[in-house]
């Protein structure tokens, strides 16, 4: 098993205000699955996405990548192990607006120097059609382009799990379609995906969807092989 969330809640605390964001999820995702979460805005399907991949230490429960637990790491640990395990796909794409497209996907490999690889960044940059974009900054490239760019990112260092968090939300529906197949294809060689997202179109590339609502899953056991 790939990624593992046993009994997770996260409860954010602002002064005497607290909001239970995420509420007592569990679920499993095995390499070759693309799962994706779907449900309304606020519902939680970003605090859930963070702290599925390391960046956000859940109030309760247990995450298990890879047979590991990222939140019994140091930060240094767990930042290498992200980069190393973990590909994230977000929807305003988190591109470095100072480095150029082929710096931008170069970039992961510098956080796990033993991976640092220009002739993969460039083979990324061939297969994503990027090769006369690739000396830009993000801001001269368009939507479609700069997801291209993340996605490319997302791959530098070979990650077994890809993490994306409404990632077709500024896109036309070309390259809605050009992402999602990509993130099916990355399934189908064996990786896995898990998709949160309130798009019902992203949902239908999926081999298996859950609902989330006010922080806890809705689906039927059987969709999601809770733990
Ligand atoms: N850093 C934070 N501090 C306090 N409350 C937060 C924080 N981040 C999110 N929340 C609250 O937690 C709840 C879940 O937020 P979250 O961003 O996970 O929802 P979402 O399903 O991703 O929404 P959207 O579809 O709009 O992206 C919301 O009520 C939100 O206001
Ligand atoms: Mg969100």
């Amino acid at each position: 098993m790939l990624l593992q969330l046993q009994n997770i809640s996260k409860t954010y605390q602002d002064g005497s205000s607290s909001v239970q964001a995420v509420d007592g999820v569990s679920m499993q995702l095995d390499a070759g699955e693309f799962v994706a979460v779907q449900g309304p805005s606020g519902c939680g399907k970003s605090t859930l996405l963070l702290t599925a991949g390391g960046l956000l230490k859940p109030t309760s429960g247990t995450v298990t990548i890879d047979g590991q637990d990222p939140y019994s790491m140091t930060a240094d640990e767990r930042a290498n192990f992200r980069a190393r395990t973990i590909g994230f796909v977000f929807q305003q794409f988190h591109l470095v607006p100072y480095l150029s497209v082929y710096e931008n996907i170069l970039a992961p490999g510098m956080a796990v120097k033993t991976k640092a690889n220009p002739e993969r960044a460039q083979q990324l940059i061939e297969r994503f059609g990027l090769t006369d974009r690739q000396h830009h900054v993000p801001a001269k490239l368009s939507s479609g382009e700069r997801q291209r760019v993340a996605m490319a990112r997302s791959l530098l260092n070979e990650p077994e799990l890809i993490l994306a968090d409404e990632p077709t939300g500024n896109l036309d529906h070309e390259n809605a379609e050009i992402l999602l197949q990509f993130l099916a294809e990355f399934a189908s060689e064996g990786g896995g995906v898990l998709l949160v997202t309130h798009d019902d179109r992203a949902v239908s590339h999926a081999q298996k969807a859950i609902h989330i609502l006010d922080g806890k899953l809705t689906s039927p056991a059987t969709a999601m092989n809770p733990v």
